[in-house]
Protein backbone atom coordinates (compact mmCIF):
# COMPACT_ATOMS: atom_id res chain seq x y z
CA UNK A 1 0.00 0.00 0.00
CA UNK A 2 1.44 3.59 -0.88
CA UNK A 3 -0.16 6.68 0.24
CA UNK A 4 0.02 9.88 -1.78
CA UNK A 5 -0.31 13.23 -0.38
CA UNK A 6 -1.52 16.24 -2.45
CA UNK A 7 -4.11 19.07 -2.76
CA UNK A 8 -6.71 16.80 -4.09
CA UNK A 9 -10.22 17.47 -6.49
CA UNK A 10 -12.32 15.65 -8.26
CA UNK A 11 -15.93 15.61 -8.74
CA UNK A 12 -17.60 12.21 -8.39
CA UNK A 13 -21.14 13.38 -9.35
CA UNK A 14 -22.08 15.70 -11.83
CA UNK A 15 -21.85 19.44 -11.11
CA UNK A 16 -24.89 19.63 -13.83
CA UNK A 17 -27.12 17.33 -11.53
CA UNK A 18 -25.47 18.10 -7.33
CA UNK A 19 -25.01 21.05 -6.45
CA UNK A 20 -21.77 20.18 -4.55
CA UNK A 21 -19.91 17.71 -6.90
CA UNK A 22 -16.68 19.14 -6.32
CA UNK A 23 -14.93 17.63 -3.99
CA UNK A 24 -11.65 18.83 -2.44
CA UNK A 25 -8.90 18.21 -0.06
CA UNK A 26 -6.28 20.87 0.24
CA UNK A 27 -4.20 18.25 2.56
CA UNK A 28 -5.51 15.10 1.20
CA UNK A 29 -3.95 11.72 0.08
CA UNK A 30 -5.17 8.77 -1.75
CA UNK A 31 -3.84 5.02 -0.40
CA UNK A 32 -3.43 2.61 -3.29
CA UNK A 33 -2.92 -0.81 -3.31
CA UNK A 34 -0.70 -3.10 -5.09
CA UNK A 35 -3.26 -3.67 -7.84
CA UNK A 36 -3.57 0.29 -8.57
CA UNK A 37 -6.59 0.56 -7.25
CA UNK A 38 -7.59 3.42 -4.75
CA UNK A 39 -8.40 1.67 -1.07
CA UNK A 40 -8.85 5.36 0.68
CA UNK A 41 -9.54 8.62 -0.08
CA UNK A 42 -9.74 11.49 2.50
CA UNK A 43 -7.53 14.14 4.27
CA UNK A 44 -4.00 13.13 4.62
CA UNK A 45 -4.10 12.57 8.76
CA UNK A 46 -7.37 10.59 7.77
CA UNK A 47 -5.86 8.50 5.46
CA UNK A 48 -2.66 8.16 7.34
CA UNK A 49 -4.40 6.33 10.46
CA UNK A 50 -6.19 4.07 8.32
CA UNK A 51 -3.84 2.51 6.90
CA UNK A 52 -0.61 2.70 9.35
CA UNK A 53 -3.49 0.99 11.49
CA UNK A 54 -3.13 -1.86 8.97
CA UNK A 55 0.11 -1.42 7.33
CA UNK A 56 2.83 0.41 9.85
CA UNK A 57 5.49 1.18 7.52
CA UNK A 58 2.95 2.31 4.37
CA UNK A 59 5.18 4.67 2.32
CA UNK A 60 4.13 8.15 2.07
CA UNK A 61 4.83 9.92 -1.16
CA UNK A 62 4.60 13.39 -0.92
CA UNK A 63 3.41 15.45 -3.80
CA UNK A 64 2.43 18.50 -1.86
CA UNK A 65 3.18 21.72 -4.38
CA UNK A 66 1.19 20.13 -6.72
CA UNK A 67 -2.07 19.15 -7.37
CA UNK A 68 -3.63 15.81 -8.05
CA UNK A 69 -6.78 15.63 -10.56
CA UNK A 70 -7.58 12.39 -12.05
CA UNK A 71 -6.35 11.95 -15.64
CA UNK A 72 -8.03 14.05 -18.38
CA UNK A 73 -10.57 12.04 -21.04
CA UNK A 74 -10.36 12.83 -24.62
CA UNK A 75 -13.47 11.83 -25.99
CA UNK A 76 -12.47 13.21 -29.39
CA UNK A 77 -9.29 12.80 -31.14
CA UNK A 78 -7.63 11.68 -34.69
CA UNK A 79 -4.76 9.32 -34.58
CA UNK A 80 -3.69 10.28 -37.79
CA UNK A 81 -3.65 14.00 -37.31
CA UNK A 82 -1.06 14.94 -35.24
CA UNK A 83 1.33 16.39 -37.66
CA UNK A 84 -1.62 18.43 -39.73
CA UNK A 85 -2.17 20.59 -36.12
CA UNK A 86 -2.41 24.06 -36.84
CA UNK A 87 -3.83 23.81 -40.20
CA UNK A 88 -5.98 27.29 -39.66
CA UNK A 89 -8.21 29.32 -42.24
CA UNK A 90 -10.23 26.64 -43.37
CA UNK A 91 -13.55 25.33 -42.94
CA UNK A 92 -14.44 21.52 -42.25
CA UNK A 93 -14.47 20.16 -45.86
CA UNK A 94 -11.79 21.98 -47.40
CA UNK A 95 -9.49 21.50 -44.28
CA UNK A 96 -10.17 17.65 -45.36
CA UNK A 97 -9.61 17.69 -48.69
CA UNK A 98 -6.63 20.14 -48.40
CA UNK A 99 -5.06 19.38 -45.14
CA UNK A 100 -6.09 16.01 -43.66
CA UNK A 101 -6.80 13.68 -45.99
CA UNK A 102 -3.55 13.25 -47.85
CA UNK A 103 -1.60 12.86 -44.35
CA UNK A 104 -4.35 10.38 -43.45
CA UNK A 105 -3.44 7.99 -46.87
CA UNK A 106 0.46 7.78 -45.83
CA UNK A 107 -0.62 5.89 -42.71
CA UNK A 108 -0.88 3.20 -45.57
CA UNK A 109 2.81 2.68 -45.04
CA UNK A 110 3.01 0.58 -41.18
CA UNK A 111 6.70 2.27 -40.54
CA UNK A 112 5.25 5.29 -41.19
CA UNK A 113 2.10 4.76 -39.26
CA UNK A 114 4.15 3.49 -35.96
CA UNK A 115 6.06 6.52 -36.07
CA UNK A 116 2.83 8.51 -35.86
CA UNK A 117 1.41 6.75 -33.43
CA UNK A 118 4.47 7.12 -31.13
CA UNK A 119 3.92 10.75 -31.69
CA UNK A 120 0.12 10.80 -31.11
CA UNK A 121 0.40 8.79 -27.92
CA UNK A 122 3.32 11.20 -26.71
CA UNK A 123 1.05 13.87 -27.44
CA UNK A 124 -1.91 12.28 -24.71
CA UNK A 125 0.43 11.39 -22.78
CA UNK A 126 2.26 14.52 -22.01
CA UNK A 127 -0.92 16.65 -21.80
CA UNK A 128 -2.25 14.86 -19.20
CA UNK A 129 -4.79 12.22 -20.93
CA UNK A 130 -4.40 9.01 -19.17
CA UNK A 131 -7.81 7.32 -21.61
CA UNK A 132 -9.02 8.55 -24.51
CA UNK A 133 -11.55 7.82 -27.43
CA UNK A 134 -9.46 7.33 -30.67
CA UNK A 135 -10.57 7.74 -34.47
CA UNK A 136 -8.03 5.63 -35.87
CA UNK A 137 -6.47 5.61 -39.36
CA UNK A 138 -8.32 3.84 -42.51
CA UNK A 139 -5.83 1.36 -42.62
CA UNK A 140 -5.84 -2.26 -40.72
CA UNK A 141 -2.19 -2.24 -40.38
CA UNK A 142 -2.00 0.86 -39.31
CA UNK A 143 -4.21 0.02 -36.42
CA UNK A 144 -2.35 -2.94 -35.27
CA UNK A 145 0.82 -0.43 -34.60
CA UNK A 146 -1.54 2.03 -32.80
CA UNK A 147 -2.96 -0.68 -30.64
CA UNK A 148 0.72 -2.15 -29.49
CA UNK A 149 2.20 1.35 -28.67
CA UNK A 150 -0.80 2.16 -27.04
CA UNK A 151 -0.65 -0.94 -25.01
CA UNK A 152 3.58 -0.84 -24.33
CA UNK A 153 3.22 2.98 -22.65
CA UNK A 154 -0.10 1.92 -20.78
CA UNK A 155 -2.71 4.58 -22.28
CA UNK A 156 -6.00 3.60 -21.61
CA UNK A 157 -7.41 3.83 -25.58
CA UNK A 158 -10.82 2.81 -27.14
CA UNK A 159 -10.38 3.16 -30.66
CA UNK A 160 -10.91 1.39 -34.54
CA UNK A 161 -10.36 1.56 -37.86
CA UNK A 162 -11.76 4.06 -39.60
CA UNK A 163 -14.24 2.87 -42.51
CA UNK A 164 -15.71 5.24 -45.61
CA UNK A 165 -16.53 4.11 -48.95
CA UNK A 166 -17.05 7.17 -50.66
CA UNK A 167 -16.33 10.64 -51.51
CA UNK A 168 -12.56 10.84 -49.66
CA UNK A 169 -10.12 9.59 -51.77
CA UNK A 170 -9.20 6.36 -53.69
CA UNK A 171 -6.83 5.09 -50.95
CA UNK A 172 -8.91 5.55 -48.01
CA UNK A 173 -12.16 4.01 -49.43
CA UNK A 174 -13.28 0.50 -48.32
CA UNK A 175 -16.21 -1.72 -49.22
CA UNK A 176 -18.80 -2.95 -46.81
CA UNK A 177 -17.02 -6.58 -47.07
CA UNK A 178 -13.87 -5.74 -46.50
CA UNK A 179 -14.55 -3.01 -43.52
CA UNK A 180 -16.61 -6.18 -41.55
CA UNK A 181 -13.42 -8.82 -42.44
CA UNK A 182 -10.83 -6.16 -41.26
CA UNK A 183 -12.85 -4.69 -37.70
CA UNK A 184 -13.88 -7.76 -36.52
CA UNK A 185 -10.28 -9.43 -36.87
CA UNK A 186 -8.77 -6.07 -35.37
CA UNK A 187 -11.87 -6.63 -32.60
CA UNK A 188 -10.77 -10.14 -31.98
CA UNK A 189 -7.22 -9.08 -31.44
CA UNK A 190 -7.45 -6.18 -29.58
CA UNK A 191 -10.91 -5.75 -28.21
CA UNK A 192 -10.64 -6.20 -24.25
CA UNK A 193 -6.24 -6.62 -24.27
CA UNK A 194 -5.26 -4.80 -21.22
CA UNK A 195 -6.39 -1.43 -21.44
CA UNK A 196 -7.48 -0.97 -24.95
CA UNK A 197 -11.25 -1.57 -26.08
CA UNK A 198 -12.54 -1.23 -29.92
CA UNK A 199 -14.83 1.55 -31.15
CA UNK A 200 -16.42 1.07 -35.05
CA UNK A 201 -15.96 4.01 -36.69
CA UNK A 202 -17.57 5.14 -39.87
CA UNK A 203 -16.31 8.52 -40.71
CA UNK A 204 -19.26 10.23 -41.34
CA UNK A 205 -22.21 9.75 -43.04
CA UNK A 206 -20.54 12.13 -45.98
CA UNK A 207 -18.22 9.51 -46.80
CA UNK A 208 -20.27 6.25 -46.10
CA UNK A 209 -23.02 4.16 -48.11
CA UNK A 210 -25.71 2.57 -46.59
CA UNK A 211 -23.90 -0.68 -47.09
CA UNK A 212 -21.30 0.29 -44.86
CA UNK A 213 -23.18 1.71 -42.12
CA UNK A 214 -24.84 -1.96 -41.95
CA UNK A 215 -21.79 -3.30 -41.69
CA UNK A 216 -21.01 -1.34 -38.96
CA UNK A 217 -24.24 -2.50 -37.66
CA UNK A 218 -23.15 -5.59 -37.75
CA UNK A 219 -20.12 -5.54 -35.76
CA UNK A 220 -22.09 -3.81 -33.21
CA UNK A 221 -24.89 -6.66 -32.92
CA UNK A 222 -21.36 -9.23 -33.00
CA UNK A 223 -19.21 -7.78 -30.35
CA UNK A 224 -22.06 -6.33 -27.68
CA UNK A 225 -19.14 -4.51 -26.01
CA UNK A 226 -17.52 -2.76 -28.61
CA UNK A 227 -18.07 1.17 -28.77
CA UNK A 228 -19.20 3.28 -31.84
CA UNK A 229 -17.98 6.45 -32.53
CA UNK A 230 -18.82 8.87 -35.67
CA UNK A 231 -19.05 12.88 -36.53
CA UNK A 232 -22.35 14.65 -36.56
CA UNK A 233 -24.08 18.00 -37.63
CA UNK A 234 -20.49 19.66 -37.60
CA UNK A 235 -20.65 22.39 -40.39
CA UNK A 236 -23.20 23.71 -42.05
CA UNK A 237 -21.95 22.57 -45.61
CA UNK A 238 -21.24 19.07 -44.54
CA UNK A 239 -25.25 18.76 -43.42
CA UNK A 240 -26.54 19.86 -46.69
CA UNK A 241 -24.29 17.34 -48.33
CA UNK A 242 -25.58 14.46 -46.36
CA UNK A 243 -29.19 15.98 -46.75
CA UNK A 244 -28.19 15.14 -50.77
CA UNK A 245 -26.97 12.03 -50.11
CA UNK A 246 -29.79 10.39 -47.68
CA UNK A 247 -32.52 11.54 -49.25
CA UNK A 248 -35.34 9.08 -47.26
CA UNK A 249 -33.81 10.46 -43.96
CA UNK A 250 -35.24 12.73 -41.32
CA UNK A 251 -31.90 14.42 -40.57
CA UNK A 252 -28.29 13.91 -39.93
CA UNK A 253 -28.79 11.52 -37.04
CA UNK A 254 -31.44 9.53 -38.68
CA UNK A 255 -28.85 8.03 -41.23
CA UNK A 256 -26.84 6.14 -38.21
CA UNK A 257 -30.64 5.88 -36.62
CA UNK A 258 -31.73 3.96 -39.55
CA UNK A 259 -28.58 1.89 -39.48
CA UNK A 260 -29.31 0.75 -35.42
CA UNK A 261 -25.86 2.68 -34.49
CA UNK A 262 -27.77 4.82 -31.63
CA UNK A 263 -27.49 3.15 -28.69
CA UNK A 264 -25.53 4.32 -25.61
CA UNK A 265 -22.45 2.97 -26.47
CA UNK A 266 -22.49 5.33 -29.35
CA UNK A 267 -20.45 9.17 -28.70
CA UNK A 268 -21.18 11.62 -31.51
CA UNK A 269 -18.73 14.08 -32.07
CA UNK A 270 -19.50 18.40 -32.37
CA UNK A 271 -23.04 18.11 -33.17
CA UNK A 272 -23.05 22.14 -32.95
CA UNK A 273 -26.44 22.12 -35.32
CA UNK A 274 -28.71 19.84 -34.20
CA UNK A 275 -32.22 20.38 -34.44
CA UNK A 276 -34.84 19.28 -31.19
CA UNK A 277 -35.71 15.56 -32.76
CA UNK A 278 -32.48 15.05 -32.81
CA UNK A 279 -31.58 15.84 -28.87
CA UNK A 280 -34.71 13.93 -28.05
CA UNK A 281 -33.61 10.51 -29.82
CA UNK A 282 -29.80 11.33 -28.32
CA UNK A 283 -31.46 11.62 -25.11
CA UNK A 284 -33.68 8.59 -24.84
CA UNK A 285 -30.69 6.49 -26.32
CA UNK A 286 -28.51 7.70 -23.91
CA UNK A 287 -25.90 8.31 -26.30
CA UNK A 288 -23.17 11.25 -25.62
CA UNK A 289 -21.97 14.04 -27.70
CA UNK A 290 -17.95 14.67 -27.90
CA UNK A 291 -17.90 18.89 -27.17
CA UNK A 292 -14.65 19.87 -29.27
CA UNK A 293 -14.88 23.62 -28.24
CA UNK A 294 -11.17 24.72 -30.04
CA UNK A 295 -11.75 22.62 -33.35
CA UNK A 296 -15.30 24.17 -33.64
CA UNK A 297 -13.99 27.89 -32.82
CA UNK A 298 -10.42 27.05 -35.53
CA UNK A 299 -12.92 25.19 -38.49
CA UNK A 300 -15.50 28.52 -37.71
CA UNK A 301 -17.71 24.96 -37.40
CA UNK A 302 -20.28 27.38 -34.88
CA UNK A 303 -20.89 27.94 -30.92
CA UNK A 304 -22.04 24.32 -29.05
CA UNK A 305 -25.71 24.59 -27.73
CA UNK A 306 -24.88 23.34 -24.34
CA UNK A 307 -27.87 24.70 -22.95
CA UNK A 308 -29.92 22.99 -25.32
CA UNK A 309 -28.60 19.29 -25.14
CA UNK A 310 -28.80 19.61 -20.78
CA UNK A 311 -32.15 20.81 -21.49
CA UNK A 312 -32.65 17.63 -23.12
CA UNK A 313 -30.85 15.95 -21.17
CA UNK A 314 -28.19 14.70 -23.55
CA UNK A 315 -24.77 13.58 -21.97
CA UNK A 316 -22.00 16.06 -22.87
CA UNK A 317 -17.92 15.23 -23.05
CA UNK A 318 -14.78 17.01 -24.02
CA UNK A 319 -12.60 15.79 -27.43
CA UNK A 320 -9.59 17.80 -28.89
CA UNK A 321 -10.63 16.95 -31.88
CA UNK A 322 -6.65 16.61 -32.71
CA UNK A 323 -5.69 17.72 -35.58
CA UNK A 324 -9.27 20.03 -36.30
CA UNK A 325 -8.65 21.25 -32.87
CA UNK A 326 -5.59 23.11 -32.01
CA UNK A 327 -3.44 20.91 -29.25
CA UNK A 328 -4.21 17.76 -26.45
CA UNK A 329 -4.69 20.09 -24.06
CA UNK A 330 -8.20 19.55 -22.08
CA UNK A 331 -7.64 22.13 -20.02
CA UNK A 332 -7.35 24.26 -22.84
CA UNK A 333 -10.74 22.63 -24.41
CA UNK A 334 -12.32 23.40 -20.83
CA UNK A 335 -11.28 26.73 -21.42
CA UNK A 336 -12.39 27.62 -24.55
CA UNK A 337 -15.87 25.67 -23.77
CA UNK A 338 -16.06 28.26 -21.02
CA UNK A 339 -15.15 31.13 -23.36
CA UNK A 340 -18.21 29.44 -25.98
CA UNK A 341 -20.91 29.46 -23.16
CA UNK A 342 -19.96 33.27 -22.04
CA UNK A 343 -20.50 34.39 -25.91
CA UNK A 344 -23.34 32.56 -26.12
CA UNK A 345 -25.06 35.07 -23.94
CA UNK A 346 -28.28 33.92 -22.73
CA UNK A 347 -28.38 31.28 -24.69
CA UNK A 348 -25.35 30.04 -22.86
CA UNK A 349 -24.71 27.64 -19.93
CA UNK A 350 -23.40 29.18 -17.00
CA UNK A 351 -20.07 26.73 -16.70
CA UNK A 352 -18.11 26.79 -13.31
CA UNK A 353 -14.24 25.32 -12.76
CA UNK A 354 -16.06 22.18 -11.46
CA UNK A 355 -18.16 21.90 -14.52
CA UNK A 356 -14.57 22.01 -16.74
CA UNK A 357 -13.28 19.09 -14.15
CA UNK A 358 -16.20 17.03 -14.62
CA UNK A 359 -16.55 17.86 -18.21
CA UNK A 360 -12.64 16.52 -18.61
CA UNK A 361 -12.21 13.50 -16.44
CA UNK A 362 -15.61 11.58 -15.33
CA UNK A 363 -18.15 12.82 -17.94
CA UNK A 364 -15.66 11.15 -20.12
CA UNK A 365 -15.41 8.22 -18.55
CA UNK A 366 -19.29 8.06 -18.56
CA UNK A 367 -19.78 8.45 -22.22
CA UNK A 368 -17.24 5.62 -22.66
CA UNK A 369 -18.82 3.35 -19.99
CA UNK A 370 -15.70 3.64 -17.98
CA UNK A 371 -16.81 5.47 -14.93
CA UNK A 372 -16.37 2.46 -12.72
CA UNK A 373 -12.82 2.34 -13.49
CA UNK A 374 -11.62 5.89 -14.19
CA UNK A 375 -12.89 9.48 -13.59
CA UNK A 376 -12.71 10.75 -10.12
CA UNK A 377 -11.12 8.76 -7.15
CA UNK A 378 -13.81 7.14 -5.31
CA UNK A 379 -12.17 4.19 -3.73
CA UNK A 380 -12.18 0.87 -5.92
CA UNK A 381 -11.43 2.67 -8.90
CA UNK A 382 -8.09 2.87 -10.56
CA UNK A 383 -5.55 5.14 -8.94
CA UNK A 384 -5.49 7.19 -12.31
CA UNK A 385 -4.18 10.30 -12.13
CA UNK A 386 -2.33 13.95 -12.88
CA UNK A 387 -0.21 15.49 -11.16
CA UNK A 388 0.20 19.72 -12.07
CA UNK A 389 3.02 21.20 -10.47
CA UNK A 390 3.28 25.23 -11.26
CA UNK A 391 6.52 26.04 -12.44
CA UNK A 392 8.55 27.72 -10.24
CA UNK A 393 8.16 31.63 -10.94
CA UNK A 394 5.71 30.68 -13.79
CA UNK A 395 1.99 33.41 -13.65
CA UNK A 396 0.52 30.45 -12.58
CA UNK A 397 2.71 29.22 -9.37
CA UNK A 398 1.97 33.49 -8.52
CA UNK A 399 -1.66 32.76 -8.87
CA UNK A 400 -1.80 29.48 -7.22
CA UNK A 401 0.21 30.50 -3.89
CA UNK A 402 -2.53 33.38 -3.53
CA UNK A 403 -6.04 31.26 -4.31
CA UNK A 404 -8.51 31.78 -1.68
CA UNK A 405 -10.36 28.47 -2.19
CA UNK A 406 -9.88 25.16 -4.15
CA UNK A 407 -12.23 26.35 -6.42
CA UNK A 408 -9.97 29.40 -7.60
CA UNK A 409 -7.00 27.09 -7.84
CA UNK A 410 -9.35 24.64 -10.44
CA UNK A 411 -9.91 27.97 -12.15
CA UNK A 412 -6.69 28.81 -12.11
CA UNK A 413 -5.44 25.62 -13.60
CA UNK A 414 -8.08 26.15 -16.38
CA UNK A 415 -7.27 29.52 -16.98
CA UNK A 416 -3.06 29.71 -17.22
CA UNK A 417 -2.42 26.00 -17.29
CA UNK A 418 -1.93 26.01 -21.06
CA UNK A 419 0.25 29.20 -21.13
CA UNK A 420 3.09 28.53 -19.18
CA UNK A 421 5.91 26.81 -20.50
CA UNK A 422 6.28 22.48 -19.60
CA UNK A 423 8.92 22.06 -16.71
CA UNK A 424 9.68 20.19 -13.66
CA UNK A 425 11.04 16.95 -12.83
CA UNK A 426 13.95 16.97 -15.05
CA UNK A 427 12.15 17.12 -18.52
CA UNK A 428 9.63 18.11 -20.99
CA UNK A 429 5.96 16.84 -20.79
CA UNK A 430 4.63 13.75 -19.20
CA UNK A 431 5.94 10.61 -17.54
CA UNK A 432 3.34 7.22 -18.36
CA UNK A 433 3.70 5.14 -15.58
CA UNK A 434 2.00 2.02 -15.90
CA UNK A 435 4.76 -0.41 -15.46
CA UNK A 436 5.82 -1.19 -18.92
CA UNK A 437 7.29 2.04 -19.33
CA UNK A 438 10.65 2.64 -20.65
CA UNK A 439 13.17 3.13 -18.21
CA UNK A 440 13.56 6.79 -19.24
CA UNK A 441 10.08 7.88 -18.40
CA UNK A 442 10.37 6.62 -15.13
CA UNK A 443 8.90 9.23 -12.55
CA UNK A 444 11.19 10.19 -9.42
CA UNK A 445 8.23 10.65 -7.22
CA UNK A 446 7.79 7.06 -7.85
CA UNK A 447 4.18 7.20 -8.97
CA UNK A 448 3.30 3.61 -9.75
CA UNK A 449 -0.23 3.92 -11.47
CA UNK A 450 -0.96 7.30 -12.18
CA UNK A 451 0.65 9.91 -14.73
CA UNK A 452 2.49 13.08 -13.50
CA UNK A 453 3.46 16.43 -15.08
CA UNK A 454 4.19 19.67 -14.21
CA UNK A 455 3.07 22.80 -15.94
N1 LIG B 1 -15.67 14.88 -40.24
C1 LIG B 1 -15.19 13.84 -40.96
N2 LIG B 1 -13.88 13.67 -40.77
C2 LIG B 1 -13.50 14.61 -39.90
C3 LIG B 1 -12.25 14.95 -39.30
O1 LIG B 1 -11.22 14.33 -39.52
N3 LIG B 1 -12.26 16.01 -38.44
C4 LIG B 1 -13.39 16.69 -38.15
N4 LIG B 1 -13.32 17.71 -37.30
N5 LIG B 1 -14.58 16.41 -38.70
C5 LIG B 1 -14.63 15.38 -39.57
ZN1 LIG C 1 -13.11 14.65 -35.57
Amino acid sequence: MKIYRSTLLHTPASPFAVPDALQTFSDGALAVGDTGTIAHLGTFTEVLAEVRAACPDAEVHDLRGGVLLPGFIDTHVHYPQVRVLGGLGMALLEWLDRNTLPEEARLADAAYARTIAGEFLHGLASHGTTTALVFGSHFAGAMDEFFAEAAARGLRVVAGQVVSDRLLRPELHTTPERAYAEGKALIERWHGQGRSLYAVTPRFSLSASEGILDACAALLTEFPDVRFTSHINENNQEIEVVRGLFPGARDYLDTYERAGLVTPRSVFAHNVHPNERELGVLAAQRCSVAHCPCSNSALGSGLFPLRRHLAAGVHVALGTDVGGGTGFSLLKEGLQAYFMQQLLGEEGAALSPAHLLYLATLAGAQALGLDGQVGDFTPGKQFDAVWLRPRAGSTLATVLAHAESEERTLAALFALGTGTTWSGCGSVGGWCLRGRQKPERQEPLGLAWGLAFSV
